[in-house]
């Protein structure tokens, strides 16, 4: 099929949920992919932080391919090896207690939100059910995790929401000192925002919201579905802080493409589920944890990740070398790297389509470049060049 028969058949037969660029993609290899037409792009997406070892990785073809042959789904109802294996090793990466397995992000936020409601309610404190997340949060699109997401866009049309939630402002932690009562059961943070424009929490309020949550004896939760598995130069993002949250929720890159999720708890909130108080089909099947050990295997390594790090002072160094005085700031952590313009990016990430580079925004003004965590210099430098040329593009529109 050519990109115009994906597009076409799409059209008539997939319901219209996304603004999509008009070409279909159909294979990948490290951090390129090439589209129905045969064209070539530098793929700096990465399936939205999903594919952290670039398309094919031989690594995860191999272990996803000897899983297939073995086992690929059973159901929760048995024990399954990999599932097991999977979860020791977050345990042992994490310094937590227990796993819950799911499928995606916003699952994981999910079983986050029940979790800190049933442990209080399990105490004899099921009045304790509000959370506090923030303004220009992003936790996913499922009916609990768009309540935690502080923006009213993602709302609007979807009332009632589900009730308990309030927003504070992030890196502000007076605002959330107003928002402290005795029904609060947790907070829910991202280390870095990501849909909401690549925003940092600073280290005073990080440390800020740990010290609230000990305080008044609540759950700190960490959404890192987008930070986690290497993606800011460390494993979790929490490393950066020196401290640790009570619940890691975690997805995208887990898996390095194929969908997994998990939360990963403190022993002393595991005792908020019991059998029976929350469940998936999917959850932690052969399949997906045997390839999420392959990659925790790779990124899980010191020289992984100080590589990392280096790729990303090196495409920020490059990005300021650009000098264009429409951008604002640069500013991000790892490879999880946000460019802010003055003025709206839509047309811009189109160019840079047409020109053979794919990026993604992140809110109107930022461009968010996140390629997968093995990029290459000599695919940074690519990548910077079509950048340039359609910055130069751009310009003369
Ligand atoms: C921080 C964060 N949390 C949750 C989600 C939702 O994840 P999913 O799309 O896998 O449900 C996302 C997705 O972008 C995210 O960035």
């Amino acid at each position: 099929m050519t990109n115009l028969d994906s597009i076409y058949k799409a059209e008539n037969y997939v319901l219209s949920t996304y603004n999509r660029f008009p070409i279909s993609l159909v294979k990948g290899e490290g951090s390129y992919v090439w589209d129905a037409d045969g064209k070539e792009y530098v793929d700096f997406v990465s399936g939205i932080a999903v594919c952290a070892l670039g398309h094919s990785n031989p690594s995860l073809v191999k272990a996803i391919t000897e899983q297939a042959q073995q086992l690929w789904h059973i159901s929760n109802l048995y024990y399954n090896e990999p599932q097991v294996l999977l979860a020791e090793k977050l345990i042992s990466l994490t310094g937590l207690g227990k796993v819950f397995f799911c499928n995606s992000g916003a699952e994981a936020n999910e079983a986050a939100i029940k979790l800190v409601r049933k442990y209080f309610y399990r105490h004899n404190e099921a009045g304790r059910n509000e959370i506090i997340s923030f303004n220009k949060s992003f936790h996913g699109r499922t009916m609990g995790a768009l309540a935690a997401t502080g923006q009213a866009k993602y709302h609007e049309g979807f009332a009632p929401m589900v009730a308990g939630f309030a927003y504070a402002d992030y890196n502000d932690l007076s605002s959330v000192e107003k928002l402290i009562s005795d029904k609060l059961c947790a907070i829910i943070v991202e280390p870095i925002q990501g849909e909401g424009g690549i925003n940092l929490a600073e280290l005073g309020f990080i440390r800020g919201l740990r010290d609230i949550c000990t305080r008044e004896g609540i759950w700190l939760i960490f959404d890192e579905v987008q930070t986690g598995v290497g993606r800011t130069g460390k494993l979790w993002a929490y490393e950066h802080y020196g401290l640790k949250p009570d619940i890691i929720t975690m997805a995208k890159a887990l898996g390095g493409g194929f969908p997994i999720g998990a939360m990963v708890v403190a022993d002393k909130v595991a005792s908020g589920f019991a059998p029976g108080d929350h469940a998936t089909t999917y959850g932690g099947n052969p399949l997906a944890c045997a390839v999420a050990s392959a990659v925790l295997d790779i990124v899980g390594e010191t020289e992984f990740l100080d590589k990392v790090k280096a790729r990303g002072d090196y495409l920020v160094q490059s990005l300021k070398d650009i000098g264009d005085s429409r951008i604002r700031d640069i500013r991000g952590q790892g490879l999880l790297i946000g460019v802010e313009f003055s003025e709206e990016v839509g047309d811009l990430i189109k160019l840079c389509v047409d020109k053979g580079l794919l990026l993604v925004g992140a809110g109107p003004n930022v461009v968010r470049f996140i390629p997968p965590l093995n990029v290459k210099e000599v695919e940074i430098n690519k990548a910077i060049a079509i950048f340039k040329d359609a910055l130069k593009a751009w310009q003369s529109n």
